[in-house]
């Protein structure tokens, strides 16, 4: 997205994410980093600010070369493939950055040896061990996966994060003396208590640094995919150092001697807010201003930590494979429901669990019956009573007083700008729910039953309809794409986006304006059906169908199927829908010993089965028993009869008999048998 005309007077408002690792696809966890930092950006847009939004990918280092030649590419390949991925994620989610850097640009590597040769040359008269920059030998263990630096001495030891035992790497290395930066440090929190947010985050930060810093090597002679160190070549850049700079070179750092020449860069840096996960903060509250102190560059206002998307009680992350893919949830519920569920479910700066249950049932709740049935019901009533015109009676009734005052709405703003987004969203939703409970109270249908009810009823429906309103401004740095079409419904002027969030107040709904047809915003999910849906693409995702050959696909008779011993894969079984059922009524079938004619109740559905285990089961034996039913088989013909699904049942015994397969525990039915 485009920046504001920078002839404009705005404020101007620099807000990044970390850069995302290009080493594989990103997932719920990564998206979140990206979610909140839009949801920042578009309100900061909406009081007033010239936003520049930076993100980006982390496409250097060991991790990478590792994956690619793990994937029998070249590392390039790799990035760019993943790059793609990202950016097309960010698309779907409405991400609305202005800047995306990534590291393997000529731009970026140029203001990585910009910066360090500028820190080289305020140091040039300094003797020898004063200097920022300095070459020795470095002995240490180090995390591929996390890139971290474990220990500073070879004895063996294991990865904070992952738990995987550490690398030993010996070799001689540039360092940056980041042990003569701990008073300018300590100095930076005292006198910027909020440099670092949350508080506990900024004492943790302090009790670090306080302890005693040590020097940390920034450069790599065993790594070959990296920036080259200027005129030292066979040493690259160690990624910190690097991926740090993005944030320099995101907005055009590097161009001229200082490499401040770039109009861009002189206009956003420093950084207003660099948000970040909660495992990143030393690099950002330690290292990353020290680099800056050192090259002589203005610092960012703040670095904010956040905590974890847990799932299944642990980190996120791929490394460990317990991964949600943002892709399945906005095809089947949309982008709103995501951006709405990880800032409502989660505190911001705490660690949150995701979990699809939860997510599809926020949505029915709070999206499909809540604000979706709310917009729907004022926008009926309006096209049914009014004949589609906002009624003319701006006046606020005492229900809803409270909600839509100037001290209620300036606590909205202070909860974005303090990012308790949850907070946010539970008050905007004290409004919906008092706006529906209002309607609830006045019955605007019976009232449109009486003529002599007429004001009344202008009433109670302008002040339904400029409460919907008020609600599509406040949520929609959260859930941009249905308020969008809200407003659109309520036949609003101007573009969303431009409206001020700081200046709402009552009554700016025109009497008399032009409704738009009710279009359903949040369509109600059926939680097994979207949960499936989510399910199979998760699982294409992560086992993505190889390309046939060309060979195959024209036919050719050399083309031989894959071996398989018989085996099945993990998508051919997730293509087996298996439920609970309850059987509800049983007979037998005329002219056939075999063969029952069961109802079987499957939750969403009750369905005709044939089944053959009439001489095992007697009709009246099998009312209210749980089987396992094959839900997705084609329905067939059976004796004229039609059968919608397969009952499961093991053969058991010297005569063959079926035995249904069933449960000890009582299961509802509609459960899928996995
Ligand atoms: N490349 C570095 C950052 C360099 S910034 C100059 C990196 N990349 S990352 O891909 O591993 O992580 C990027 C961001 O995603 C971090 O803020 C991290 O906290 C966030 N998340 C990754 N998994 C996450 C969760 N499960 N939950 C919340 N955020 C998580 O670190």
């Amino acid at each position: 997205m485009d920046r504001a005309d920078s002839s404009d007077k705005k404020p101007k408002f620099y807000l990044t994410t970390p850069i995302y690792y290009a080493n594989s696809r990103p997932h719920v966890g990564s998206a979140y980093t990206t979610i909140v930092c839009d949801v920042i950006a578009r309100y900061k847009r909406m009081c007033g600010y010239d936003v520049a939004y930076l993100t980006g990918t982390d496409e250097h280092g060991v991790n990478i070369e590792r994956a690619a030649e793990k994937a029998e590419i070249t590392p390039q390949e790799l990035v760019d493939k993943n790059e793609k991925i990202f950016r097309d994620l960010w698309k779907l989610l409405g991400i609305t950055t202005t800047d995306f850097i990534r590291t393997t640009s000529d731009e970026h590597a140029r203001a990585v040896q910009t910066l360090v040769r500028r820190t080289i040359e305020r140091d040039q008269n300094l003797p020898p061990e004063k200097r920022a920059l300095y070459k020795a030998k470095y002995e240490g263990r180090y995390c591929i996966y996390d890139n971290l630096y474990v220990s500073d001495t070879p004895e063996p030891a294991d990865c904070p994060t992952c738990g995987r035992p550490a690398e030993l790497i010996s070799e001689e290395n540039y360092f940056f003396k980041l042990s003569a930066y701990q008073q300018k440090l300590l100095e930076l929190y005292e006198t910027k208590p909020d440099f670092v947010q949350p508080d506990f985050r900024m004492n943790e930060v302090k009790s670090f640094v306080e302890a005693g810093l040590k020097d940390v090597s920034i450069s790599r002679k065993t790594i070959k995919w990296g920036i080259p160190w200027p005129d030292d070549p066979e040493h690259v850049f160690y990624v910190w150092y690097d991926a740090l700079t993005s944030y320099l070179s995101g907005i055009g750092y590097g161009e001229g001697a200082d490499g401040e020449a770039n109009p861009n860069f002189k206009k956003y840096w420093p950084a207003d807010l660099h948000m970040i996960g909660k495992e990143i903060i030393r690099f950002h509250a330690v290292y990353w201003p020290a680099f800056l102190m050192a090259a002589g560059l203005r610092l960012p206002n703040q670095v904010f930590a956040h905590g974890w998307l847990l799932f299944e009680q642990e980190k996120m992350s791929k490394s460990k494979g317990n991964v949600a893919y943002p892709e399945p949830i906005v095809k089947v519920l949309g982008n709103d429901a995501l951006r709405y569920y990880l800032l409502r479910e989660v505190v911001f700066g705490q660690d949150g669990n995701f979990s699809r249950d939860s997510l599809i049932t926020r949505y029915n709740a709070d999206l499909a019956n809540g604000l979706g049935n709310l917009a729907s019901r004022i926008l009926t009533m309006i096209a049914s009573y009014c004949g589609s015109a906002i009624p003319n009676a701006p006046e606020v009734p005492p229900r809803l007083e409270e909600l839509v005052s100037a001290p209620h709405l300036k606590a909205i703003r202070s909860g974005y700008d303090g990012f308790a987004f949850s907070e946010v969203l539970t008050s905007v939703w004290k409004l919906v729910e008092a706006t529906d409970k209002y309607i609830v109270e006045e019955k605007p249908w019976s009232l449109a039953q009486n003529p002599s009810e007429s004001d009344r009823l202008g009433r109670v429906l302008y002040a339904a309809a400029e409460s919907l309103r008020m609600i599509t401004v406040l949520a929609h740095p959260v859930i941009p794409d249905a308020t969008l079409k809200i407003w659109g419904q309520l036949g609003q002027p101007g573009k969303l986006a431009d409206v001020r969030i700081d200046q709402l107040t009552w009554g700016g709904l025109r009497p008399g304006t032009k409704v738009g047809k009710p279009q359903a915003v949040f369509p109600r999910a059926d939680k097994i059906q979207a949960w499936e849906r989510m399910e199979s693409m998760e699982q294409e995702i992560r086992n993505p169908k190889p390309v046939e050959p060309v060979s195959s696909r024209s036919g050719s008779a050399t083309s031989a199927a894959p071996a398989t011993d018989g085996k099945i894969t993990i998508e051919d079984f997730a293509k087996i829908d298996l439920r609970v059922g309850q059987v509800t009524s049983a007979e037998r079938v005329q002219g056939a010993d075999k063969l029952l004619k069961l109802v079987v109740d499957i939750g969403d559905e009750v369905r005709q089965v044939l089944a053959g285990i009439a001489l095992a089961y007697a009709p009246e034996d099998l009312i209210g028993r749980k089987v396992v039913i094959v839900a997705n088989l084609a329905p067939r013909k059976m004796r004229g009869l039609e059968s919608n699904g397969m009952l499961l049942a093991a053969s058991a015994g010297a005569d063959g008999l079926p035995v249904l397969c069933t449960f000890a525990e009582d299961i509802p039915p509609g459960a899928k048998v996995k």
